[in-house]
């Protein structure tokens, strides 16, 4: 058993198969509790999971301020100043219960009268003691929980309340203090088979609060920063949940704070091991605590937005499908203290780590981060505000000078890449590490559980390296499937609206896709306005003279006649394409076709040559064999740019590794076979590879190829290729034609003698299909769920052969909020057969209508009969 899979273990006691349970437990923040509309949401939600026969457990935290104001009361109470606080806590308890309705049956007035007791206790003695500030913090979520069952039931939901501090019990941690262990509390989170019984015989629907617990003395107790999370995680283990949701402010975890960082991508799934990591080192929406209750137990985690529902968010769980190394975040942690020690004498001098580490746990300080050399040991100290208190400094300082050289050096911060194999990817991440060029590091470390490289840099320096590193390591769209959409392009600049994704078709099609799936059990719908609207967009650039169209990507009839009425022309690779055009389209005019095969017969140049359409050769083996095919021709070639680009490698058509174009070292030779065979070169051709996002592409291409066409004086235009790129995940920005059309522009106004043609396949078609097909079967099979439909490789092989990534989703169900991570596969006898891994759907029923999104491009055209199953059919409407 390697390390992940120990990590990932089961808690004793917990049921084999807890994703059977019947629990489900939902965590609502201060937040997403504090307003009525929010309310509304909750209440909706809570419906649909008891309609679903789940069981609900809702943990709520304070409302959002509240414990910020009851530390202001206990701050000013031991002065005399305590008013203002108090006032507003009271002020916004009673706005929210009068706009949620609560009649006058409600009422918060003896939890007021509490906390004016203990406040007025305080300022009798003016000082606080432990267990008051635990009382007075406590009210918070008290108070809110109040609101929350009362509402609730307002609402004729099923609820019951029960005190936190019925359900848990802190243990005093024998190295902890007193104080750690009322502000701090830890709690046992074994499954306990007597809770879920006692829960059964309750109404579906409980609610208690976060934070607070009891100790086993009865006095309450407090969980600590981030506790509400940390209760929720301990309910769901001591229940066996089949999960965890927490309904917070943001979408999720994010790459990096998207709030400084706003390309920043929300993290669609992630290990526990990796969560663990990324809040470990600085990601604020998740505290690092409430991770090992769910890992020990195997509950998955799903973070979601309570205001933007519809938003996938961030699944934690054991499963994902990817084995590869990965880079998942980048985490700044400013504050941060570190301590250099130096001595010429630690050279191979036993013990010497030992004695000074021995300093560190007398004083009490816990050592974050660590790097030794020969003469040199410097750590970071983990205080909990990053702030090292002056006494214990001095002392710490004093100590250690005993020994060696002490520095003390404030203001640090650490800069983490996060990531699985973190060591694999280092040579990747080479390029963008040198941003630390002109930067001081003063400590480098790597986790030994591979996971985490930190750099420490002196604080101002921070967010500019985050910000740098960033950029040039997470791309801004596509890339892993573990990457969603960017902050920007959910949140559009404003952090409180949230733009909802521009419509598709598809949703706006819904009901009619809905009827023709319930006559076809699998079908690729296209719709003919999309692709028209495509075009009218290519034929709209400034720049560009032609537009072919790459008949490979689709060659459905009606799709290859709108595009024939929108004035584009065709690029095809076969005679076959050709005569299936001739077929297709009435009075086709053979001149409109470029044919560009690709290591074909000879009899095939000799076809297209006798049928006037314009060749294209990718290879100097034409005219050295049969020149006399090419004799008072006028042809096209197609060049190797150099520089293979694209979504996958088996897409990439350029570059030394691709079997396409002639290379440019052998362009003195191509100008000495085509004179021997009496050709004339009119056109010079490249595609450098398929769904390129970057509009800079076409202008590279346009560069190198424009220096080929200068060897031959009777060159007319410059064909850049395809490759276009369409946004694959909601949130991807759609391809800047604008940008390409400038660049085009700006080049052609250099190079005025050249047309320029493209030929796109996939920007014209991709978006205009779905693909439709049912839920067949569903299985748990240990931590991976699986949801099968009714096609699979045989109708759209492009996730099997490329890990392509085309979104999923569960038309029958389609504003549902997602509730479970699976792989969708199809009926295929291949482990491949899937259309998409660790998805985000809402519960799957048999008979569901899954749609699959961008199908339109080279997913019929590449479909099969594989099993003797037959591909979908095609429709357009
Ligand atoms: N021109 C030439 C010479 C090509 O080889 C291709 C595609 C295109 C144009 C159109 O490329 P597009 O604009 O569609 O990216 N089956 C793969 C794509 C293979 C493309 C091969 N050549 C996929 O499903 O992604």
């Amino acid at each position: 058993m390697n390390d992940a899979r120990l990590a990932d273990r089961k808690a004793p006691g917990v049921p084999a198969d807890s994703t059977r349970s019947e629990w489900v437990v939902l965590k609502f923040g201060g937040t997403s509790i504090a307003s009525a509309a929010n309310w509304r949401l909750i209440a909706e939600l809570l419906d649909r999971h008891l309609k679903a026969k789940r069981r609900v457990l809702v943990v709520h935290s304070a409302l959002a301020g509240v414990s910020d104001r009851l530390h202001a009361v206990l701050r000013n109470s031991v002065g005399d100043d305590t008013g203002d606080a108090l006032q507003q806590i009271r002020e916004q308890h009673v706005e929210l219960a009068a706009a949620l309705g609560l009649g006058s049956g409600f009422t918060l007035d003896d939890l007021f009268a509490e906390l004016s007791q203990l406040v007025a206790g305080i300022r009798l003695v003016r000082e606080v003691s432990v267990p008051v500030r635990v009382q007075i913090m406590a009210l918070g979520e008290l108070m809110a929980g109040r609101i929350a069952a009362a509402y609730l039931g307002a609402c004729d939901l099923p609820v019951t309340a029960i005190d936190a501090r019925e359900l848990l019990t802190s243990r005093s941690e024998r190295h902890a203090n007193r104080e750690r262990n009322f502000l701090a509390a830890v709690c046992d989170y074994a499954y306990d088979e007597q809770m879920r019984t006692r829960f059964a015989g309750l109404s579906p629907l409980i609610v208690t609060q976060g934070f607070i617990a009891r100790n086993e003395q009865g006095d309450t107790v407090l969980l600590g920063r981030g506790g509400s999370d940390t209760s929720a995680a301990y309910l769901a283990a001591r229940l066996g949940a089949q999960r965890l949701e927490i309904w917070t402010d943001v979408p999720g975890l994010f790459t990096t704070n998207p709030r400084q960082i706003p390309s920043a991508r929300l993290l669609l799934s992630l290990r526990y091991d990796e969560a663990q990591e990324l809040a470990s080192a600085g990601s604020s929406v998740l505290h690092p605590r409430s991770l090992s209750p769910l890992r020990r137990s195997g509950i998955p985690l799903f973070i979601r937005c309570t205001n933007a529902p519809d938003l996938p968010g961030t699944v934690i769980s054991a499963v994902t499908e990817e084995t590869g190394s990965q880079l998942k975040g980048i985490c700044l942690r400013s504050g941060l203290t570190l301590i250099s020690l130096t001595s010429a004498g630690m050279w191979h001098q036993a013990g010497f780590l030992a004695r000074a580490f021995a300093v560190f746990g007398e004083l009490g300080v816990s050592v974050d981060l660590v790097s030794t050399s020969e003469t040199n040991v410097t750590v970071s100290i983990d205080t909990a505000d990053g702030v090292l208190d002056k006494v214990i400094r001095e002392a710490l300082v004093a100590d250690l000078s005993a020994i060696c050289r002490v520095r003390v050096i404030d203001d640090c911060a650490a800069v983490s890449l996060v990531g699985r194999k973190i060591r694999t990817i280092m040579p990747r991440l080479a390029p963008a590490l040198e941003v630390f060029e002109e930067e001081r590091v003063h400590l480098v470390s790597q986790a030994a559980n591979d996971l985490n490289l930190t750099f420490v840099v002196d604080a101002e320096q921070g967010p500019r390296l985050v910000a740098k590193l960033h950029s040039s390591i997470i791309p801004a769209a596509g890339g892993s499937a573990a990457f969603g959409p960017s902050w920007q392009s959910l949140f559009a600049g404003d952090d409180n609206d949230v733009v909802p994704r521009a419509e598709t078709w598809w949703s706006r099609r819904r009901d009619e896709l809905l009827s023709l799936a319930a006559q076809q059990a699998n079908a690729y719908v296209y719709e003919r306005e999309t692709v028209r609207q495509a075009a009218r967009g290519l034929k709209r650039l400034a720049s560009i003279d032609r537009v072919l169209y790459a008949v490979k990507a689709n060659f459905n009839p009606t799709l290859l006649r709108t595009l024939d009425r929108e004035g584009v022309d065709f690029e095809c690779v076969s005679p076959g394409e050709v005569r299936w055009l001739e077929e297709t389209l009435s009075d086709f005019d053979l001149a409109r076709v470029l044919f560009t095969p690709n290591f074909a017969p000879r009899e095939e140049y000799a076809w297209g040559l006798k049928k006037g359409l314009l060749v294209t050769l990718d290879n100097l083996f034409p005219l050295e064999a049969w020149p006399e095919l090419f004799a008072g021709r006028r042809i096209a070639v197609r060049v190797d740019p150099g520089q293979g680009r694209g979504h996958h490698e088996h897409v990439k058509t350029a570059g030394i590794h691709s079997k396409f174009g002639i290379p440019r070292f052998e362009v003195a030779a191509l100008k000495r076979l085509v004179a021997q065979a009496g050709a004339t070169i009119v056109g010079i051709h490249a595609h450098s590879g398929s769904g390129i996002l970057d509009p800079d592409n076409w202008h590279k291409v346009a560069a190198e190829l424009v220096q080929v066409a200068q060897e031959f004086p009777d060159v007319e235009f410059i064909d850049l290729g395809g490759g276009l790129g369409i946004p694959e995940k909601p949130g991807d920005r759609p391809f800047d034609l604008a940008g390409l059309d400038a660049l085009l522009t700006a080049f052609r106004a250099q190079h005025p003698g050249y047309g320029l043609w493209l030929e796109p396949g996939r920007y014209l078609v991709a978006q205009s299909g779905v693909l439709l097909t049912h839920v067949t079967q569903t299985k748990g099979k240990g931590d991976m769920r699986y949801v099968g439909v009714g096609t699979g490789m045989n109708s759209l092989i492009r996730p099997a052969l490329y890990g392509a990534y085309h979104e999923i989703v569960n038309l029958t169900r389609y504003r549902e909020p997602a509730t479970m991570s699976a792989t969708v596969v199809g009926p295929i006898c291949e482990t491949g057969d899937r259309l998409g891994s660790d998805r985000l759907l809402p519960d799957c029923r048999e008979g569901d209508v899954i749609l699959v999104a961008n199908t339109g491009a080279y997913g019929h055209a590449m479909s099969s009969r594989y099993n003797l199953r037959e591909a979908a059919p095609e429709i357009v409407i």
